[in-house]
């Protein structure tokens, strides 16, 4: 089964993502793995993460031609990782490709790949005017999900605003990673569209991605823990 509740290491270097882990009792908690920390330690820093047992989500999202992107997703998956993504805008040719890459590149362990709809920073008019992609945010997110799933893709990363309607148009399989997530009890950050776990939860996410709220957290292993209590409970009413 996949893990829930992934924690953001957005720290600049392995030492300091350690130092963390083990400071705040974190450790084998399931982990996102982004470009910040992938681009300075390369797959080095998965090996040492796996040694200590943390699930691993690679956050690299991939955007290139199609055999570009099968041939990063074979390397990619000789790290077995539990999931890695692509972004849906590179089309169904290079999720199809992407998902060969993982595929090819696996042991008995398949790397579930999820695309990325469209990021939460990217707002209704941006994508309008200056991308000139036109229709409603929300409805083109649900249409990447059905191109995604139809490609080979095993679930996206969208907002939890649209996390439901994708689970009813893909079906309950599908998996939906949410990030932006705040605990009830702390304050948002830069986020805009924010929902605490229970709630994320109740919307149709089957994955959140939870950093700041503990990494900035004043006791980061107890704002983990309230995570999973919020996230096990669902919405206080
Ligand atoms: O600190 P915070 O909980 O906002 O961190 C969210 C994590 O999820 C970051 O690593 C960020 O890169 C990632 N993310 C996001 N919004 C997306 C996709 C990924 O915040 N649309």
């Amino acid at each position: 089964m996949t893990s829930q509740i992934y924690l953001a290491l957005d720290f600049p270097e392995w030492e300091e993502a350690k130092r963390f882990l083990h400071d705040h009792n974190l450790q084998g908690v399931p982990v996102k793995v982004g470009m910040e920390l992938f681009y300075r330690e390369g797959p080095a820093v998965i090996e040492k993460l796996k040694q200590d047992n943390h699930p691993i989500f690679l956050d690299l999202k991939l955007h290139d031609i199609p055999t570009t992107v099968m041939r990063a997703m074979k390397k990619i998956a000789e790290l077995e990782v539990e999931l890695t993504n692509v972004h849906a805008l590179g089309g169904s040719e290079m999720i199809k490709f992407a998902k060969e890459g993982l595929v090819n590149g696996s042991g008995s362990q398949i790397t579930k790949l999820i695309a990325v709809t469209i990021l939460t920073s990217m707002d209704q008019q941006t994508m309008n005017t200056e991308l000139r992609i036109p229709g409603m945010l929300d409805d083109n997110a649900v249409h990447l999900a059905e191109t995604a799933q139809n490609s080979g893709a095993d679930g996206v990363v969208c907002s939890v605003h649209e996390a439901g309607r994708i689970k009813k148009a893909c079906g309950g399989n599908f998996l939906t990673v949410t990030p932006g997530i705040r605990l009830q009890q702390t304050e948002s950050n830069d986020q805009k569209r924010i929902a605490a776990p229970g709630f994320a939860r109740e919307n149709g996410s089957d994955v959140i991605v939870i950093g700041r709220s503990v990494t900035k957290a004043q006791n980061p292993n107890e704002a983990y823990r309230l995570a999973v209590e919020e996230w096990d409970n669902g919405i206080e009413r």
